[in-house]
């Protein structure tokens, strides 16, 4: 990689940070969300909170085809299954990973502090909740 390449993905990263203020959300109490679950966090839009064999993710909570709230769907290990057309993504990295999905879901950091699960979300989305 050259030293021009750097300079170009340091400048993105301050772009995304200036035009998006992020912020820390609770999303549920660690014990309520056991493995093999998922829960959407009432934000506009909403967004998904998983729980894969004690590891913890966060997605959109709107399938990129049509719509759908994955959370209304299926997870099997870290797969997310649209209960509308059977489409599935990976919680791990947004991946679509069967159609009729191609776009992948955005994700998102969490962290648990207190035995409180958070997400970092875009300060706009919970000012909308
Ligand atoms: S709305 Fe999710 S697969 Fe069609």
């Amino acid at each position: 990689m050259s030293s021009g390449q750097a300079e170009q993905t340091v400048t993105v990263r301050q772009d995304d940070e200036q035009h998006e203020s992020l912020t820390w959300v609770v999303a549920c109490a660690v014990a309520d969300l056991p493995d093999g679950e998922m829960t959407a966090i009432n934000t506009e839009p909403p967004v998904a909170v998983y729980n894969v064999d004690g590891e913890f993710f966060s997605t959109a909570d709107t399938c990129t085809h049509m719509k759908s709230s994955l959370t209304e769907g299926y997870l099997d290990g870290d797969q997310v299954e649209c209960a509308l057309h059977m489409a599935t993504f990976c919680v791990r990295d947004g991946r679509a990973t069967a159609l009729p999905a191609t776009v992948p879901l955005r994700t998102f950091e969490v962290k648990i502090e207190d035995n409180t699960l958070k997400v970092r979300l875009p300060a706009s989305w919970v000012e909308l909740a």
